[in-house]
This record gives C-alpha cells, structure tokens and sequence, in this order.
C-alpha cells in the first residue's frame, strides 16, 4: 500500500504542475516507463493493491428508501463513463451517456482495416489493415490483479497471456555495433555485477555491512546469481548467454539496462499480463452492449454544464439534456474549457491535471519475421533511439500476417512524433527500425497507422497527471476518470474511479433522489 499524498493539488495552482510536469517529462524521456513509474510513485499516485470491498447498486436498495433510480446523464463513453453506466443500469437508473467522439471507448481504442483517423491538426489517415488484423493504440496489456480483469470475466470477454518481456527480445542503444539478446544482456549485467560485489566481499570492503557468518551466504548467493565461475569471475555460460564470450564490462554499462530489468519489478508490469482476445475495444463494446446502445448518443459534443438546484442540465450538439445527476468523465483539461457554472475551486482543480504525451505505431507485415528469423514470439525490443521501443504481438503466432509495435514512447519523444504528419513518423519507425531488425524491416512492410494522443479529439493527450484521488462532486456533478486513482494510465483507475463514484452518487441518491 502507499498512502503517500500527493503534492496538494487544492495549492494556489502555480508552481506545482509546472514542477510536476517537468520532473516527468523529464524522466519519461530520459528512462521511458521505468522511470516515469518511479516519478509517479515519489509523486505518491504509484498503485496500491486493488480495492476489492466494492457491491454494486442493487434495485432492492431503493426499497427502504422509498425512491426510485433517478436520471444520469455521463458525460463521455471511455472506460470510466462507460463503467459508470454499467454499474448504475444494475440498480435500474435511467442513463444517458454522451459522448463526442463517432464511437465509444475513449482511449480504449483499437484500429482496424477501414478505419479512419483524423487529428485536432486535420492530419488523416485510412487503416488499410488485412482481415483479423488490429492495432491497439491505447491500453494493450493488463496486470492480472487489476480490477479490468474482474470486468473481463464478469462481461464474457476472453482474455488472453500478453507477454511482456522476452529474453530473445534486443536491446539496441546508440553506439552498439549490434542488437544484443536481452537475456545475454541481461545474463552479462548480472554477471558483473556479481563479480564486482563477491571481489568486493572477498577483499573485505564490506565487512562492515554484512557480518562474517553471513559473507559465505552472500558469496554463494552472488555465485548463482551472476553464474559466476570458481574464482568468482564472470566469463558467461552456454546455459545463459550461448558460446561467445561476454563483451567487456564497459560495453555491458553502456547497454543502460537499468530501465529494461526493472519495469516488470513493478507490480503494474509485472508478468503474467493479458489482453482480450480480438483487440482491447472488446472490452468496451461489451459495456456498450450491457448498457444497450440506445443509452448512448455519439457525437454529441458537450458544449455547457449546468447545475441547477435540483439537477443537472448539459448542452451538447445533439441537443440538451437534464438529469438528477451528473458523472462527468471527460479529460479534465478538456472539462476545464466548457462554459456553465462549475465552481472556480473545481475549475482550478481541473485545471491543474496536466496531459502527459505518448504515442505508438502500428506497423503490419506480410510475414511474421520476427517469429521465421528473429525466433522472437512476442515481448519488447527497448532502444535509446526516438522509437524508445517495439513490441512484437503476443497472439496470432505462425500466421501469415502480423502487426508490431514499431514504436511506442512517451514525453517529449512522443511530442516531437506528434508534430510530424505521418508518413514522416512511419519513416522514422522504419529508419530506426531498421537499425534493429534489417532491411525486412521496410521491405515487407503492408502498412503502417500511427497515433499521437496529443492529437486525438476530445482526449489531447495520453493520459493526465491529475490529483490521484477522488473529487467533487461540485453539486449535482460527480467525477470520474483514471486521473482521479493511484491507477493513472491504466484503465484499472477508470473502473475503480467509476465505481467509486457510482458508490458515493447512490448513497446521495438513497437518502435525496
Ligand atoms: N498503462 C500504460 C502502459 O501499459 C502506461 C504506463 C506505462 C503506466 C508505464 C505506468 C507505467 O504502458
């Protein structure tokens, strides 16, 4: 569990994001997830263990009250006011979600042949993606205690094991004359390291730290750990990194694993990990499907929100809407612009969520290479170049066709990606991609589909660094999104979000109407 507080978000609203927001972009530039993981949890919006003490609003909890289910209207059909409307339709409240966008999901997004895409810059693209084939351009993979996996089950959507590391994976940095297998790199680092603390053990430098009678323990430890040989020396094993020799220390600092070897330390990515079988959208269409679709108006641009002393009333291109409630679960940043009468208190909140950026290309390919040369099936190559890192797709082995991950990165990398239209990303994958992998690389390429999240309409960004636990409601109007969680930028935080706002709405609604 972390209890840590975040830094005040109720604060004067000046220095703090400014502080926060350099500090991660910063690091997300510098270390990738890892990195920008250790900067969230120092912020205290690391994930605690998942809240498993939640009970749905049942229609019976109206019988004591005497009420009946009132009106919502969700404002946006992401994951959050999606899950809203799911939780409050099992206790038969009337909802109405809105959203801009021409489909639901949100972030939740999942790109396949046919589809097109248009940016807030007016940049197009058209997905020209073979039959089975998709792209999931926002969440891809799902740690097994998340409550999204209770939502699978719970919703029939199948789930299958996405791998997320993989020793015959590469790591490429600049410098490197060529890719090296992450499990050589992995098997040198230890090696050396060992060897370094076991020398230091033997020569008495640490005898301070650790007592005689466990130096012995520590040394027979440190044997195993880096396959270290009789004299304590590294010199590698067939077992662990096949015949050559191990390069020299200097070459195996110079891979930087620090960022590699640890993110799957952490409890967010740690393995085994899992997708839904189909694309990551299954998840969505099954809650619209639940919710039915004719609770839910697409492009229905949210243009004002009003309270008023006895509900709601929103404003949107579609029409306008009143209800005894409101969620609202829409980027803040966004939220922040809509004329009508939140308070200022909850404007500056809103207000001080900052947008993080990432973004990802899909790359696909008329031949699984990667699997008939590379022997590679599934995991992640990680690259200090501008690509940051590729995955290879954990589903669909030995087919004909396949869709990697050309690039997937955050912070500034993924800003400067944004600014281009996409034929110069797609080249960009591919240069770098290249550099990895080989001509086949761009010679059997079918087509590529790339998404920068600062770009995306309605959303602008990745995901937003907002104050990481629960706020409002601001009258008649409840919040809801991953910003507001331990759980930003996994839909984890959406659903727990929703379903601690669908918990507080009810008990108001038991006791008001
Ligand atoms: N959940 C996202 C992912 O799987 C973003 C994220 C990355 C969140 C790293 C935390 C740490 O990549």
């Amino acid at each position: 569990m972390n209890d840590a507080k975040p830094d005040a978000p109720e604060n004067d609203g000046k220095a703090t994001p400014v502080t926060r927001r350099t500090l991660l972009v910063s690091l997300g530039a510098l270390g990738g997830a890892g990195a920008m993981y250790a900067a969230m949890g120092a912020l205290g919006l690391a994930p605690g263990e998942q809240r498993t003490n939640y009970t749905p609003p049942q229609p019976a909890d109206f019988a004591l009250s005497g009420r009946s289910a009132a009106k919502v209207v969700i404002l946006g059909a992401g994951v959050a006011g999606l899950a809203c409307a799911y939780e409050l339709g099992k206790a038969g409240y009337d909802c109405t979600v809105l959203e801009a966008a021409d489909r639901v999901g949100g972030r939740n997004l999942t790109i396949r042949g046919g589809d097109t895409l248009t940016e807030t810059t007016g940049e197009r693209q058209q997905a020209t993606f073979g039959e089975g084939v998709y792209f999931n351009a926002g969440p891809a993979r799902i740690a097994q205690w998340m409550v999204t996996l209770d939502y699978c089950r719970e919703l029939g959507v199948p789930i299958e094991p996405f791998i997320n590391g993989n020793a015959s994976a590469y790591i490429y940095n600049t410098g490197m004359t060529a890719p090296v297998r992450f499990g050589a790199a992995r098997a040198d680092t230890y090696g050396y390291l060992s060897e370094l603390l076991a020398k230091a053990t033997s020569q008495g430098a640490l005898d301070e730290a650790v007592p005689e009678a466990d130096r012995q323990v520590l040394l027979d430890l440190l044997r195993q750990f880096g396959d270290l040989g009789e004299k304590l020396t590294y010199e590698g094993s067939v077992l662990r990194r096949g015949e050559d020799a191990p390069p020299p220390l200097r070459e195996v600092l110079g891979y930087n694993l620090g960022p590699a070897l640890t993110y799957d330390l952490t409890t967010e990515q740690a393995m085994p990990m899992f997708q839904p079988v189909g694309g990551m959208d299954t998840i969505v269409t099954a809650l619209a499907d639940t919710i039915g679709r004719d609770r839910i108006t697409l492009s229905a641009a949210v243009t004002k929100i009003t309270n008023l002393p006895d509900g709601v009333e929103i404003t949107h291109q579609k029409g306008v809407t009143r209800a005894a409630y409101c969620v609202a679960a829409l980027p803040p940043h966004l939220m922040a612009k809509i004329p009508g009468n939140l308070t200022p208190a909850t404007l500056t909140q809103l207000r001080q969520a900052i947008p993080f950026s990432a973004g990802k290309i899909g790359l696909e390919y008329g031949r699984r290479w990667w699997e008939l040369e590379d022997r590679i099936y599934g995991g992640i190559t990680e690259t200090d170049q501008e690509i940051a890192r590729i995955w290879y797709p954990s589903h669909g082995f030995h087919t004909q066709r396949g869709l990697l991950l050309g690039y997937y990165n955050f912070a500034e990398q993924a800003e400067s990606l944004a600014r281009l239209k996409h034929p110069e990303r797609l080249e960009k994958a591919l240069t770098q991609g290249e550099r990895i992998h080989g001509p086949k690389y761009r010679k059997d390429l079918l087509a590529g589909v790339s998404m920068a999240w600062d770009n995306r309409p309605h959303i602008e960004g990745a995901w937003v660094i907002g104050p990481g636990q629960p706020m409002g409601p601001d009258g008649r109007v409840y919040f809801a999104g991953d910003w507001l969680t331990h759980l930003i930028a996994w839909q984890a935080g959406a659903f727990e979000s929703a379903r601690q706002t669908v918990t507080t709405l009810h008990q108001r609604a038991l006791k008001e109407g």
